[in-house]
């Protein structure tokens, strides 16, 4: 495998989990990073987790953006703007799930939180820092998305499906739970969608991208099911709402069974995304590491949902994020 020479490399998600994996394999080879960290305190440990071991100066920096607050995304992305640097690699990767909580959690400004960390603050950034990634000579944008974005995968089909319906939770009122206007909250269901989101999103900004001639590759990728060793991590809602269940869930998931990826693994695929030579060409890719037996996974293009290649739900979803945004901004001035 060979990868692109040093990179600017901006990161959400980069504290924890895979991102802080892939983070760490990114700075091994030498690439600028900018992690954007829920507070000061996280970047700064982020950074010195990035730091540890190393003799040399170390080629990352945080900065403090809570992807719940729209106004503080606009704040962090304007110091960038004034920077006027460019960034090679966009990688969108910040995600939770509430799975466990029965109340749906609003941000300050009456979001669900789901859906405005993984995929509405996402957007934000996309439309505020895209000048920047067009300032790079070889750009390239990452969005973690999941395989249960898709009701035909294997864990898309646990649960109620995603589906956004006709976005009727995002016509203009006070607090959305649900995407599809559904009545009950549903936190699986709702970061299902936010993860169909990230696909409809990703497809629409390469469809616009291309109308443009614009040349950048837009990869979508699923990592696979990743439950960490660590207390914290993806899973940690759950594992605070539903101890045992979880602590089975990951028994016979992870231990047993062996249908889970490496944080490792995970981070390194992502990492690849970032500066892998071979994921140079423009336009749209969904890649997704899939189990093909007990403790083996291949990574490979894959074909993603039926409602994520709806061009005109993208569209749709993209306007309407970008109208709330406009919104929630103005309101908060
Ligand atoms: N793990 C899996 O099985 C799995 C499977 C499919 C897809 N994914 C996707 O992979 C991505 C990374 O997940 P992971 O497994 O690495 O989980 P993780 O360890 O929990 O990492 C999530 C990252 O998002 C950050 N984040 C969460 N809320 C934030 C906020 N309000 N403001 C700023 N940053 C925030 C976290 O920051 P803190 O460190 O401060 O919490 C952390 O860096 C997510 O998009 C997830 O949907 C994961």
């Amino acid at each position: 495998m060979t990868h692109e020479p040093s990179r600017r490399i901006l990161i959400t998600g980069g504290s924890s989990g895979i991102g802080l994996e892939a983070s760490k394999q990114l700075m091994q080879r030498g690439h600028q990073l900018i992690l954007l960290c829920r507070t000061e305190e996280r970047c700064s440990e982020t950074v010195k987790t990035l730091a540890a071991g190393k003799a040399e100066q170390i080629t990352a920096e945080g900065i403090a953006i809570n992807l719940k607050s729209l106004e503080e995304i606009e704040t962090g992305c304007n110091r960038l703007l004034q920077l006027n640097e460019p960034i090679d690699t966009l990688i969108l990767n910040a995600g939770i799930q509430n799975v466990g909580i029965k109340n749906p959690q609003f941000t300050n400004q009456g979001i669900e939180e789901t859906f405005c960390i993984n995929h509405l603050a996402h957007q934000l950034i996309l439309m505020r820092l895209l000048p920047l990634l067009q300032k790079s000579k070889k750009p390239r944008l990452v969005i973690t998305s999941s395989e249960v974005h898709n009701p035909t995968s294997g864990g898309g089909r646990v649960g109620k499906p995603a589906t956004l319906g006709t976005l009727a939770g995002l016509t203009p009122h006070e607090s959305i739970a649900m995407l599809n206007g559904q009545k009950t909250f549903d936190a699986d269901k709702a970061y299902k969608d936010s993860k169909l989101c990230n696909v409809l999103m990703a497809r629409h900004f390469a469809n616009q991208l291309k109308q443009k001639a614009e040349e950048i590759p837009v990869l979508a990728w699923s990592p696979g099911l990743v439950i960490p060793k660590s207390s914290g991590g993806f899973f940690r809602t759950s594992r605070q709402h539903n101890p045992i269940g979880l602590a089975l869930f990951t028994f016979i998931a992870r231990d047993l069974l062996r249908l889970t990826e490496t944080l490792q693994n995970a981070g390194a695929l992502l990492a690849e995304l970032a500066d892998g030579d071979s994921y140079e060409q423009s336009g749209f890719r969904y890649m997704s590491n899939q189990l093909v037996s007990p403790g083996r996974h291949q990574f490979k293009e894959a074909e993603t949902s039926n409602e994520s290649n709806n061009d005109q739900l993208g569209q749709e979803l993209w306007t309407l994020s970008e109208n709330l945004i406009n919104q929630k901004l103005q309101k908060s001035l």
